[in-house]
C-alpha cells in the first residue's frame, strides 16, 4: 500500500499518527529520502530534490486533510452519544427546598402587589432616630426599653463612630420594620403604598421568641384615608393569605406610639377536628398591630398632616407562617436542621401566585 493509500485507510487518529511516524518520523520513509539528498551530487540533487520535497508536501497535506475528517467524525460520534432528550421526565427532582419564611414572604409580596403595594427596604443596622424618635418614641419612652434593643458599638480604628447615621445618633439593630415607613416617607412623595418585609432583632429567646425574626410592615399615605381602608385592606389580605372566605377580624383598641388611633387586629378561630384553625369566630387571637399614622410621624417626615393621612400595620412573618403551616416552635425555624426543612420546606417550583393559589 502506498503511503497515500495508508493515510486514506487510517480509521482512527492513532492509526493516522502511526502512518505519519512511518513516513515523516525520525526514521520514516520520506525522512530517509530527505536525508539521502546530502549524499547526492549537485546535479542529481537538482533533479531529485524538488521531487522529494514535493512528495513530503503531498504526504503532509494528505495527513492534515485526513486528520480533519477523523476529528469531525469523532465529534459527531460524541455528540450523538451525549445528546439529551429534553422531553424525558426528570429522573431526580432538585433536593433543596424553600424555607417557610421565604415562601411566606413571597406569598405576602404576591398578595400585596395585587393590591397595588410596592416592596420597600431599609437597613438592618439602623440609627435610633429612624428606629425610635421619628416614630414618636422619644428617648424617655418606655417602649424603647420594651423592645430589648441591641445597640451597635462600632468605631473605626481612629475611634470615630463610623456607623453613625445621618442624624449622628447611636446605631441599633432595628427592632421592627417600622423605620422603613420613615425612610419611605422621606424618600418618596405621596401617595405611598408599600410593604416592607425583613429581618428584625430583639434580645429575647424562648419557644416563641428568637433574637432575629421577621416582620412585615405596611404603609399607605394618601388623601382622605380612613380606618375603613385599613380594615378592608387587612381583611382582604388575611382572606387571601389563609385562603378562606370565612375569615372574621376584630379591631381591638390598642396603643402604639406611631399610630393614633391604634388597633390590634384579632382573627377569629374555630375548632376543626380537635384543632384550632383560623376562620369562624369561636375565639380570637391577635395577628397584627395597626392604626392611623400619627400626625407627629407624618410631620417628622416633612409632610403636612392636614393634607396627608394614612394607615400602617405590622406583624411577624414567622408567626404568620406558624399559623398557616402549623409549626409550633419558632426556634426550629433558625436551627438549619435539614429534617425540619424537608418536612416544612417548599419545592422550588411552588411559586406562589394569586391565580394558582398562594398556598402550597
Ligand atoms: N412595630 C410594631 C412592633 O414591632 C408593629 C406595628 C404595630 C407596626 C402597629 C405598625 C403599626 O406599623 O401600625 O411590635
Amino acid at each position: 500500500m502506498t503511503i497515500l493509500d495508508q493515510i486514506a485507510a487510517a480509521g482512527t487518529l492513532p492509526d493516522l499518527d502511526a502512518v505519519r511516524v512511518a513516513a515523516l518520523g525520525k526514521s520514516g520513509e520520506i525522512t530517509a529520502l530527505l536525508k539521502s539528498l546530502g549524499g547526492m551530487t549537485p546535479e542529481q540533487r537538482a533533479v531529485d530534490g524538488p521531487k522529494i520535497h514535493a512528495r513530503r508536501e503531498e504526504v503532509t497535506r494528505a495527513i492534515a486533510a485526513r486528520k480533519t475528517e477523523l476529528e469531525a467524525a469523532e465529534l459527531d460520534a460524541r455528540l450523538a452519544t451525549e445528546r439529551l432528550d429534553l422531553s424525558l421526565p426528570a429522573r431526580e427532582m432538585p433536593r433543596g427546598s424553600v424555607h417557610p419564611v421565604s415562601q411566606v414572604m413571597d406569598e405576602l409580596t404576591e398578595i400585596f402587589a395585587d393590591m397595588g403595594f410596592a416592596v420597600a427596604e431599609g437597613p438592618e443596622i439602623e440609627d435610633d432616630w429612624h428606629n425610635f424618635t421619628a416614630l414618636n418614641i422619644p428617648e424617655t419612652h418606655p417602649a424603647r426599653a420594651m423592645h430589648d434593643t441591641f445597640y451597635v458599638n462600632a468605631r473605626t480604628a481612629a475611634g470615630d463612630d463610623y456607623l453613625a447615621g445621618e442624624h449622628e445618633r447611636p446605631m441599633v439593630l432595628r427592632t421592627h420594620t417600622s423605620p422603613v415607613q420613615i425612610r419611605t416617607m422621606l424618600g418618596q412623595k405621596p401617595p405611598i403604598r408599600i410593604i416592607a418585609p425583613g429581618r428584625v432583632y430583639r434580645s429575647d429567646s424562648d419557644a416563641t421568641h428568637t433574637p432575629m425574626f421577621h416582620q412585615i410592615e405596611g404603609l399607605v399615605i394618601d388623601k382622605g384615608i380612613t380606618m375603613g381602608h385599613l380594615k378592608w385592606t387587612l381583611e382582604t389580605f388575611l382572606k387571601a393569605f389563609f385562603e378562606r372566605d370565612d375569615i372574621v377580624i376584630r379591631l381591638r383598641p390598642s396603643y402604639f406610639p406611631f399610630t393614633e388611633p391604634s388597633a390590634e387586629i384579632d382573627i377569629g378561630w374555630s375548632m376543626e377536628k380537635g384543632r384550632r384553625v383560623v376562620g369562624g369566630s369561636e375565639g380570637w387571637m391577635e395577628v397584627l398591630g395597626s392604626g392611623m399614622v400619627h400626625r407627629t410621624v407624618i410631620e417628622a417626615c416633612g409632610l403636612d398632616p392636614a393634607e396627608w393621612q394614612g394607615f400602617a400595620f405590622g406583624t411577624g412573618v414567622d408567626r404568620l407562617a406558624m399559623l398557616k403551616y402549623g409549626m409550633s416552635d419558632l426556634r426550629a425555624f433558625f436551627d438549619g436542621d435539614l429534617r425540619w426543612m424537608k418536612h416544612y420546606g417548599f419545592s422550588a417550583l411552588d411559586v406562589p401566585t394569586l391565580s394558582g393559589g398562594v398556598g402550597a
